[in-house]
């Protein structure tokens, strides 16, 4: 397929290894049409989520000229910050050091330049939101209409009827940012949420993680992250596997019959102080309002095949 054919994509990240993974599976994927990417922090502070964004578009061969756009250093209305770096290892990127990148960022901030994408072709735009909500909820706020131009909001993040991550109610992006959350998710448009649910329910084999980091080129590089990565998940977990979450996310947009979806209503909680940042779903029975759509199913082994076959595509 013609990438210039592929549904158009922005993606929202903070990488993190498994934004990482999202952002090499996003450009090798012909049926997305990857239009730039905006940053905000997240696994780690917004300085090392730019040097991280910029250094992995170089190691996926992005073009100089793809918008790199910097966002919020922290949640829309709290002044606490968490970082995930335990998960995501050393400088955020598992360990891995890469070269030094000369990309420049756009001038605009995160939040105005979503904006003016969404009205530039309005209907067309999937953002695909991969870390704290805290950019997308001040684009809800600041720009509606530019919100409602959007074709859908792809959110990885919550933890709708399994444990969080970050603590045993919520899941590392809601608990970030809890009310930029439930901003988006209450109030903003099309919502479609791929979390802890499914994402725990498509663990990649280890063994797949070494084949990749064998390979020369990106390739191995992107092995070596998820080695690491996953090593450390899996220390934590006792699994045979790890999710590789924001993956599964721009997965959900290029492919979206790997997942099972259903309607509902679902909000986040802000207030609570054992569950700050819960995503709590009401997927009871037709005729209630509904404002979002939730994975319940995946496909774990079509998306472990998935992702191997297009990071495979990177060795040289
Ligand atoms: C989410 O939190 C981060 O650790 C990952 O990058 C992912 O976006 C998973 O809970
Ligand atoms: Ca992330």
């Amino acid at each position: 397929m013609d990438r210039a054919h592929g549904s158009p994509l922005v993606i929202d990240c903070d990488p993190g290894v498994d934004d990482a993974i999202a952002l090499l599976m996003a450009l090798a994927a012909p049926e997305l049409d990857l239009r730039g990417l905006t940053t905000v922090a997240g696994n780690v502070s917004l300085p090392e989520v730019n040097r991280n964004a910029a250094r992995v578009l170089d190691l996926a061969g992005a073009p100089d000229d793809l918008p790199l756009v910097s966002g919020l250093d922290g949640p829309i209305a709290r002044t606490r910050r968490v970082r995930d770096e335990p998960v995501h290892g050393e400088g955020g990127l598992g360990g891995v050091h890469l070269p030094p990148s000369k990309r420049r960022f756009h001038d605009a901030h995160a939040v105005d330049w979503l904006a003016a994408q969404a009205l530039a072709e309005p209907g067309t735009l999937t953002l695909a939101a991969i870390g704290p909500l805290s950019n997308v909820a001040m684009m809800v706020r600041r720009h509606p209409e530019a919100a409602a131009a959007l074709r859908e909001v792809v959110v990885m993040g919550g933890a709708a009827f399994v444990q969080g991550n970050t603590t045993p109610a919520a899941e590392f992006n809601f608990f970030a940012d809890p009310e930029a959350a439930r901003l988006v998710v209450e109030s903003g448009p099309a919502v479609r949420i791929v979390g802890l649910d499914v994402t725990r329910a498509a663990l990649f084999p280890p063994q797949a993680a070494e084949r990749l980091a064998s390979m020369s080129g990106a390739a191995g590089v992107a092995g070596r992250m998820l080695d690491d990565y996953g090593r450390r998940a899996q220390a934590r977990s006792g699994l045979a596997g790890f999710p590789v979450h924001d993956a599964l996310a721009v997965s959900a947009v290029s492919h979206p019959r790997l997942l099972g979806w259903e309607a509902g209503q679902a909000t986040v909680e802000c207030a609570g102080t054992i569950t700050c940042g819960a995503l709590v779903a009401d997927l009871r029975s037709p005729g209630r309002p509904r404002n979002i759509r939730m994975a319940c199913s995946v496909d774990a082994e079509g998306f472990a095949a998935l992702l191997s076959e297009r990071l495979s595509g990177y060795a040289r």
